[in-house]
């Protein structure tokens, strides 16, 4: 029940669909009580031969009378019922969206797609259904059941219904002890369902790779070992389920049983008629759902908890904390200080980042390069607050970014990954994704800047042309200049880019970055800038070159090629090659 006390928020706020659902379901079954009453006292009136074709008539038109509201009722209950449980699927499903929007690197580190997916369809579906289906047998089988005995006792003979009912405690103590294996079982068989989402997500989206490889028959073994597993432990749980149903099944079986040879006792010694024990076993028929029920509901709820956990992981995970600090003039501020002592991405002991010491005065240019793995992208993960940095810290204008709240921090720079990303969705919107409202011409202007304008007017559709998932119609070049425009149109104080000319040849790369230093002059932005090429750095500001984690030297282009050291060698390198 733990699940339901922590939904309390969502029966209050459906309180009038769950009361009303309680209504009409207490009456409907109330309702489906009179036909096993009525069929007993005309069973007798026609034993008496005192019976007329009319009265007959009348027992029959009060079933099929009875039948129709019941069937009336069966709609507007269900109406009322599912339409509370669609309401709490969507505001589940926003809440999870919502709280993936907040996790940071760490967690997504933690938890991989396949599994966000899984929990975020197959888990919250298994919620509602506790809360519709769950809530559905809780009051079909408390109120039906309870009913069903209160009259067979006072209408036939309680002692019959006492000694009938015996193996119903019994049946009640098994479903308990199953349910808790059930718990257990079940979550297992959801962890294992993850997996193979997992895997069937990295399967997906390297699909080429695989093919280029030939890799398919390994691929498929790797696959079929975990859906193997998924069948396992679904095999468990409908282990438990086989083991539950005929317990159910003997317990309904004994019970009829016992009110036959009751029954047939009670008439010899003349304290039942035979038209009351007929109205008796169709009770005691009508109780077999609402014993299914209370076991189905046990099912249902166990499955609804073990959900539950899962969900809560995601929507409670670590909620940030940040101070919330309000930074009333924005362009008052001025520097970005790094003073980073160590960094170590979570789960690693050695550390990515030390004894970094940087200042980036306002609207000036930073050039980060160095060695592949040296921690450019590391450094500028930090900057963007992925990480929390715990030992040193990054100021703007004085003031730590970590007690700058995260979405004012996100307003003040705009970035271009290193891996571009794009949405399965057409350029235009893919430009605009930063600028609600961004008008046709602002998009175009800013693809002019990264200079992908031209290459778009020769697509199909122009800038309307839908590039498929993560852009797979675009080469790589292109790719990259369309996540440049974007960064172009969001209004930021700083704009940093990572590697994001790599794909480019060297014309159309310096036309671009003369076009950032025009656009970042204009707009007094400042600039950093992680590369390989170190051609782009020639009129930047400061260069910073890493290695293994640290600085090794700094200063600017010409500065840095007036001695012997790695800049000047690699800058020389690429130039004559
Ligand atoms: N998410 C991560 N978890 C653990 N270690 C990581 C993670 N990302 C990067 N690293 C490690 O941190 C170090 C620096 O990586 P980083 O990506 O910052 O290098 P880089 O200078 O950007 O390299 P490149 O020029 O190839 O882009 C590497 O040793 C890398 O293995
Ligand atoms: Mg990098």
């Amino acid at each position: 029940m733990e699940l339901f006390k922590e939904l309390k928020w969502y029966f209050i706020q459906e309180w009038k669909r769950y009361t009303g659902t309680f209504i009409l379901l207490t009456i409907m079954t109330l309702l489906q009580l009179l036909p096993s009453k009525i069929i007993g006292s005309t069973i007798d009136l026609i034993l008496s031969h005192q019976s007329s074709d009319q009265e007959i008539l009348l027992k029959i038109s009060q079933i099929i009378t009875i039948s129709i509201v019941v069937y009336i009722l069966r709609y507007f209950w269900r109406i009322l019922l599912f339409g509370a449980s669609n309401q709490l699927t969507s505001q589940l499903r926003e809440k999870f969206c919502f709280a993936l929007l907040q996790q940071d690197a760490k967690f997504y580190s933690k938890y991989r797609n396949g599994d966000l997916i899984s929990r975020a369809t197959n888990d919250i579906d298994r919620i509602v259904f506790a809360a519709g289906e769950g809530i559905l047998t809780i009051i079909d089988s408390f109120v039906l059941g309870c009913s069903i005995i209160i009259v067979m006792s006072i209408q036939t003979n309680w002692k019959l219904s006492f000694f009938s009912l015996t193996p119903m405690p019994i049946m009640a103590i098994m479903i308990k002890r199953y349910g808790k294996l059930l718990y257990t079982t079940f979550q297992q068989s959801q962890k294992h369902f993850s997996y193979l989402n997992n895997q069937a997500q990295d399967s997906l989206s390297n699909i080429h790779m695989i093919r280029n490889f030939g890799l398919e028959k390994t691929e498929i073994k790797k696959f079929s070992i975990v859906a193997n597993n998924v069948k396992k432990k679904d095999f468990q749980v409908s282990k438990i389920d086989a083991q539950l149903d005929p317990i159910i099944h003997i317990s309904v079986a004994l019970s009829n049983l016992f009110a036959i040879l009751g029954g047939s006792f009670l008439i010899t010694k003349n304290q039942l008629t035979f038209g009351q024990l007929t109205s008796f076993i169709l009770y005691l028929g009508s109780m077999i759902w609402p014993i299914l029920a209370f076991a189905w509901m046990f099912n249902i709820i166990e499955r609804g908890n073990v959900s539950w956990k899962r969900i809560k992981k995601i929507i409670f995970y670590n909620k940030k904390k940040t101070i919330p600090f309000n930074i009333v003039n924005i362009n008052s501020l001025k520097d970005l200080t790094v003073n980073i002592k160590k960094f170590s991405f979570p789960e690693r002991k050695n550390s990515s980042l030390h004894n970094i010491k940087l200042c980036v005065p306002r609207h000036t240019t930073l050039g980060i390069c160095g060695p592949t793995g040296s921690g450019k992208t590391t450094l500028i993960r930090l900057i963007q607050q992925h990480f929390i940095l715990s030992h040193g810290y990054i100021n703007y204008h004085k003031h730590n970014i970590k007690n700058i709240h995260i979405k004012k921090w996100r307003k003040i720079i705009s970035v271009v990954n290193q891996i571009p990303f794009l949405f399965s969705d057409s350029i235009l919107n893919n430009i605009g994704f930063g600028k609600k409202n961004a008008t046709f011409k602002e998009i175009k202007n800013v693809a002019k800047l990264a200079c992908i304008h031209n290459d778009i007017k020769k697509l199909p559709q122009g800038y309307h042309t839908k590039i498929g998932e993560k852009g797979i119609k675009l080469s790589g070049g292109q790719k990259q200049r369309i996540t440049i425009a974007r960064a172009f149109l969001v209004p930021s104080k700083i704009l940093i880019l990572d590697d994001p000319l790599s794909s480019v040849d060297h014309d159309t790369e310096h036309k671009i970055i003369n076009n950032i230093h025009k656009y970042t002059q204009k707009n007094k932005i400042t600039t950093i800038i992680a590369t390989h090429r170190l051609s782009i750095l020639e009129k930047f500001n400061n260069i910073v070159v890493l290695k293994n984690g640290t600085v090794i030297q700094e200063g600017s282009h010409k500065k840095l090629l007036s001695s012997q050291n790695w800049y000047s060698e690699m800058y020389n390198y690429q130039k004559f090659k």
